[in-house]
Formats: C-alpha cells, structure tokens, sequence
C-alpha cells in the first residue's frame, strides 16, 4: 500500500534556497505541511513559506538552526512537533563543503574537516535520534531522507572533506535504516549536479565539463530530482537504499 503524504508534517532541513526549496513546493503539493529549516538567511524562507501557504493551502514553519549544531537538529524536530502536532517525515538535506583543490591535503583545516563531519554526517544522526521515539507512535511510522551526493560514491567534487563525509552519510543512512526498526524508512538521494547557487560555484568551463561528462549531458534537474524524494516518502518497501539522480554522471567514473 503506497504511504498516502496528504497532511503529514515534514521538516526539510536546508529547505528555503536550491534543492531544499523544491523539495519543499514537492511535498507541499502533495499535502504535507512543511517546516522550513534555514540557517542564515531568513528572508528566502519567509518568501517561500509565503508561496507555499498561497498556492497548496498548508501550513508552513520557519525554523533557524545549524544543521551542525545537534542542538539546532534537535530544536528542529521538536518546533516541528510544536507546531504541527507531530512529525512523519524529515528530509536532511542540508550540507556544507568549501570549494578547494580535491588535490590539496592542505585545503582545508582541521576546524573546517570537523564542520563538515558535523553538518553532513552528525547532525542526520542526530535529526533520526530525536524522530525516532515520534516515528514509533504514529500509527505508520515516518521517513527520513537524506541528500546525499554522487561525491558520496565517486573520488572527486567540490573537496576530499566533502567526498569523505557524504561516503560516511550514506554508511550512516544504511546503518539507520538497519537499526531504527520497522516504523523508520530511511534512505538517501544522490544527486548530480544540481544548478542552485552551490552549483554555479563550480563556475561556467567546470559546468561545462560536468554537463558533457554526464551520460544524458546535462546537469540534473532540480523537479527530477525532488521527484525521487516523493517517490522515497510514498514507497512502503523501500529502506536503507541510495537513489542517483545524476544524469548519468556517476556511472560515467565507475
Ligand atoms: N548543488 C549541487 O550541485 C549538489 C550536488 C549534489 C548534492 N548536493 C547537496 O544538496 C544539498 C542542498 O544543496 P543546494 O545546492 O540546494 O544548496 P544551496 O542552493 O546553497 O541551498 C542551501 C540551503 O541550505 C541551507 N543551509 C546551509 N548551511 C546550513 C546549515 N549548516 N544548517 C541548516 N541549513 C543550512 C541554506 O540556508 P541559508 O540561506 O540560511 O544559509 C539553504 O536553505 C546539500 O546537501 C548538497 O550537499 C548539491
């Protein structure tokens, strides 16, 4: 039986610029209400939230936090639960990388490796721990999904801090998946390149490059993508899985 979204309560954490946004139109469309995680700019998430509520008629919430602070993750979920009055589905989506020299040991310090570590891999942990005891009373549990990278699964991308630790997330998602019971389905998408503001950091020749070396040679689509994640949230048998959504840019380097 597919999970029906209509009035469920998700939190999209990096949910108001990119990826994130989409996302969050996605599921709104589908019904849910969404609580919108930003972590310094509110005003992109004020005119989202407003969009939102004007054109699918659910309820919207803004909440501040740093996904690499694990109290931030913390107070996301339970602002969430506040309210809403409960939480069926967490999209973690919310990263960080510094642009720098894949090549370079030296590109980034051991401060900028740890907030890495932190937004990408501890603060996912952290987000299902606090879910979790909710997911196991509603009646038909909840989702999270994670977004992950391709980075995750090739040696290459914006820095070897980057590739590291969305490796680690997806090893994470798949140990969650294992341990968190029968009331968590959690998964994760990788996606490609996706032309947000990340994206164009990369700059016009290195989007050329990543668009011809696609197999479909062209960048992801942003709806493609947050389609994967309807699709993850609406499907009951799937768990512990990692879905591209690249293009073809992965198998290109396998
Ligand atoms: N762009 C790509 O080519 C690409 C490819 C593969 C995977 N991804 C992944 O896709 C996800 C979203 O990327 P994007 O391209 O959509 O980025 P984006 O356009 O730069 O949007 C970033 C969003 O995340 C929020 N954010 C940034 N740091 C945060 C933090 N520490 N805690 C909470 N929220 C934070 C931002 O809020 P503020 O405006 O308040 O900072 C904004 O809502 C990331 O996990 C990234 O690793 C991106």
């Amino acid at each position: 039986m597919p999970y029906k979204l209509k009035d469920r309560n998700v939190l999209v954490t990096g949910g108001s610029r990119g990826l994130g946004a989409e996302i969050s139109r996605r599921f709104a469309a589908e019904g849910c209400n969404i609580a919108i995680n930003y972590a310094n700019n509110e005003s992109p998430a004020k005119d989202l939230a407003k969009e939102i509520e004007s054109s699918y008629h659910v309820k919207t919430l803004i909440v501040k936090g740093d996904c690499g602070v694990m109290a931030d993750c913390r107070n996301c979920i339970h602002e969430t639960i506040k309210a809403f009055g409960s939480i069926e589905g967490i999209v973690g989506n919310a990263g960080w990388t510094k642009f720098t020299n894949f090549n370079d040991l030296d590109a980034m310090t051991e401060e900028e490796w740890d907030k890495c570590y932190a937004v990408n891999v501890k603060g996912m942990h952290a987000l299902a721990k606090e879910a979790l005891p909710t997911f196991n009373k509603n009646a038909e549990g909840g989702f999270f999904i994670i977004t992950s990278s391709i980075a995750a699964k090739s040696l290459g991308g914006s820095s070897m801090a980057y590739s590291v630790t969305k490796a680690a997330q997806v090893h994470l998602m798949k140990c969650l998946a294992k341990v968190c019971g029968e009331k968590a389905r959690i998964n994760a998408v990788l996606p490609g390149l996706l032309l947000t503001d990340w994206g164009n950091l990369y700059g016009p020749e290195r989007i050329a490059g990543l668009k011809d070396a696609a197999a479909l040679k062209k960048e992801t689509e942003l709806g493609d993508c947050a389609d994967a994640y309807i699709m993850l949230a609406k499907n009951t048998s799937i768990t512990g899985q990692n879905i591209h959504v690249d293009s073809g840019l992965a198998i290109q380097h396998l």
